[in-house]
């Protein structure tokens, strides 16, 4: 049991055991996916997850939604102790919110993120999803768990039976974006968008805690001249093949 009942904050409903008997108790089927801003991870988490029976966890979120609660607390998300309390708030609920998926959000939550005392508090919860990974529907237990976000591979779950590190150019990778923000109906211009992700990239990958970072045993799938199903399968055909090897 982790401290302060984290555990249950990510289990509304919590599985009878993964394989789906309380006698034998295997250990859950990780995949890891790590990646720069707006790489294409959490679509790619949820379709992978839906293919292979594992219940999905997008960490960005779980920054996302700390930074949220430090706006609307009025506080400073450069201010490690707010951040801190924030980040002991996150429940499930908050990770739905629609506000999570701002461009503001996502740049204070890469601010906070820095905090090793704000890493600490939602580790906890994420090791405790790979470990007990929520059921999928009533009694239906799942596999394993995808996992997304920067250091996954390399902190979060370093015994994941699949690594993935999704990349595109950053160019790329800021179309996407705004293509996204614009379909949800937020106004975004390229350029703005593109700045602030290379500026978020680089103090992702400069922070002493937990860089963003290719673990040395993943796979790197660049996705620049790729579109989401050839992501999709390529990162399928990968997974089987590791299950597989795994006699699952
Ligand atoms: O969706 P996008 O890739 O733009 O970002 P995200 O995955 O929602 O993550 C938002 C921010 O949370 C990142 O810029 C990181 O600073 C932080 N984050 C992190 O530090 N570690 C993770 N495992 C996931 C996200």
């Amino acid at each position: 049991m982790t401290a302060g009942g984290k555990r249950d904050r990510l289990h509304p409903a919590r599985p009878r055991d993964v394989g789906g008997t309380s006698a034998v108790r295997v250990t859950p089927f990780i995949v890891a996916i790590d990646g720069p801003a707006a790489s294409g991870k959490g679509t790619l988490g949820r379709r992978l997850a839906e293919r292979f029976g594992l219940a999905h966890l997008d960490s960005g979120r779980l920054y996302r939604a700390t930074a949220l609660l430090v706006i609307e607390a009025g506080a400073d998300p450069a201010d490690p102790d707010a951040a801190v309390a924030a980040a002991r708030r996150v429940s499930p609920a908050a990770l739905g919110d629609p506000l999570l998926s701002s461009e503001r959000v996502a740049r204070a939550s890469s601010i906070l993120s820095a905090f090793p005392a704000v890493r600490a508090e939602l580790l906890a919860m994420q090791r405790d999803f790979a470990a007990r990974p929520p059921a999928l529907a009533e009694d239906v237990a799942p596999r394993g768990a995808v996992i997304d976000g920067r250091d996954i591979g390399t902190v979060v779950c370093p015994d994941a039976g699949v690594k993935l590190f999704v990349t595109a150019s950053p160019e790329a990778r800021a179309r996407r974006r705004v293509k996204e923000l614009r379909e949800r109906g937020a106004p975004a211009i390229y350029d703005d968008v593109l700045r602030d992700m290379k500026e978020r990239d680089a103090r992702d990958s400069g922070r002493r805690v937990a860089p963003l970072a290719a673990a040395p045993d993943a796979v790197t799938i660049d996705t620049t001249g790729l579109d989401a199903d050839q992501v999709f399968e390529q990162a399928s055909d990968i997974i089987a093949r590791a299950l597989a090897a795994d006699g699952r």
